[in-house]
């Protein structure tokens, strides 16, 4: 039975890169420049080696958290990834109900090729963020602020680290772009009359480069949501986030898409969980591919972790049961790195599961 042949991320990566035309599976796997920061992510995991604890009644384990006050079933989220329709017919709609069978935290993606209508309509009991971008015609980041507010989206998660797009060169060799039968679908009727050059068959220098920490007063000021500041890597950003009154952060390097070079997130996490002191809470993305590295992660202060490619690898494979699988698999991963590092419930996950003279 095909599906029993995949039991780790791994091997669903491998079945995407098969299946997926070339240049989309480049796409989705793509990192800035030499993609050291890309793979980086993943080595970093590696390099970290935990100090399992015995004898402690692992008999009954559990999972359960909560980020910003919401109970998920697992501390692991999706993060927002662009084009799911590229991997999956139905797209974001499939990524939606696996997420919302599994009660976990489905951060949506600005570029998403289903609307936020969609995504709701699909799974209406999900529990969801938005992930956005502020674009230069300031009322558009405006709309889209309430639209998903109405619909019941229960954070804003704002990228911020995307003031110009990183040089994939895989992308520029294919001259990747969104093919005319998909589109962005929450810019529909909005961007109709751009006519400039365009990004991935997106209008492009929309985006604003020219956002600061100003901004985030004026995102405040449009809305009641928890906002999360996605894309911060150093005790400096970290301390101004908590500063400007946010909620959240999630400690990112885009995947390694945009400064190639930068450090890989889990090398971030601990200087960034030190200057915050449990002001707010402290997300990761980045290279999260085994239940171990879920728990090495946990154990150096994060509140969730969040996957992006591991997802469309999992809707290449077979739509939301191909998520689903993806999500069950990390989940259980995570159960057994637990029980085997002596650990009942994530409240028993700290820093002491770390070996620090190794790093
Ligand atoms: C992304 N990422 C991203 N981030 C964001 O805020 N908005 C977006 O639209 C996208 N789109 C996107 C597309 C693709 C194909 C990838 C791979 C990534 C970044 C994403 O949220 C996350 O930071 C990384 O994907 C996490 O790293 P891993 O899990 O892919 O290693």
């Amino acid at each position: 039975d095909a599906e029993m042949s995949l039991i780790c991320l791994s091997d669903f990566e491998a079945y995407a890169k098969d299946h997926l035309p070339k240049a989309t599976w480049e796409y989705y796997a793509a990192g800035a420049d030499d993609c050291c920061t890309r793979d980086d992510n993943l080595l970093a995991f590696k390099r970290i080696r935990l100090r399992p604890r015995m004898l402690r009644d692992v008999s009954v384990t559990d999972t359960k958290t909560t980020v910003l006050g919401t109970e998920i079933s697992c501390p692991i989220g999706i993060a927002p990834t662009a084009f799911h329709c590229l991997a999956w017919p139905d797209g974001e709609m499939s990524t939606a109900r696996a997420a919302e069978t599994l009660n976990l935290c489905y951060v949506a993606s600005t570029y998403s090729t289903c609307s936020v209508e969609e995504i709701v309509t699909a799974a209406p009991d999900g529990f969801r963020w938005f992930q956005l971008y502020v674009y230069r015609d300031r009322k558009l980041s405006e709309q889209l602020v309430h639209r998903v507010e109405a619909l019941g989206f229960k954070a804003l998660v704002l990228t911020v680290d995307v003031p110009y797009t990183g040089k994939r060169r895989s992308d520029i060799r294919n001259n990747f772009r969104l093919p005319p039968h998909l589109k962005v679908k929450n810019f529909e009727g909005v961007f109709e009359e751009h006519c400039g050059p365009d990004n991935y068959g997106v209008p492009a220098n929309t985006l604003d480069p020219s956002i600061s920490w100003k901004d985030i007063y004026w995102l405040r000021s449009l809305t009641r949501l928890p906002i999360i500041i996605k894309g911060i890597l150093t005790k400096e950003d970290a301390e101004l986030a908590v500063e400007h009154g946010v909620q959240g952060i999630i400690v990112s390097n885009h995947g390694g898409r945009q400064l190639d070079g930068e450090l890989a997130t889990i090398d971030a996490l601990s200087e960034i969980v030190d200057a915050v002191q449990g002001r707010i809470e402290v997300y990761i993305d980045g290279g999260i591919r085994t239940g171990s590295d879920v728990l090495k992660a946990l154990a150096l202060g994060a509140k969730c972790v969040f996957i992006g490619r591991p997802i469309v690898w999992g809707l290449a494979y077979k739509g939301e049961e191909g998520v689903r699988g993806v999500l069950q698999i990390l989940t259980d991963e995570f159960r057994l790195s637990m029980a085997l590092s002596g650990c009942r419930n994530v409240a028993e996950i700290n820093r002491n599961l770390i070996q620090f003279s190794k790093l």
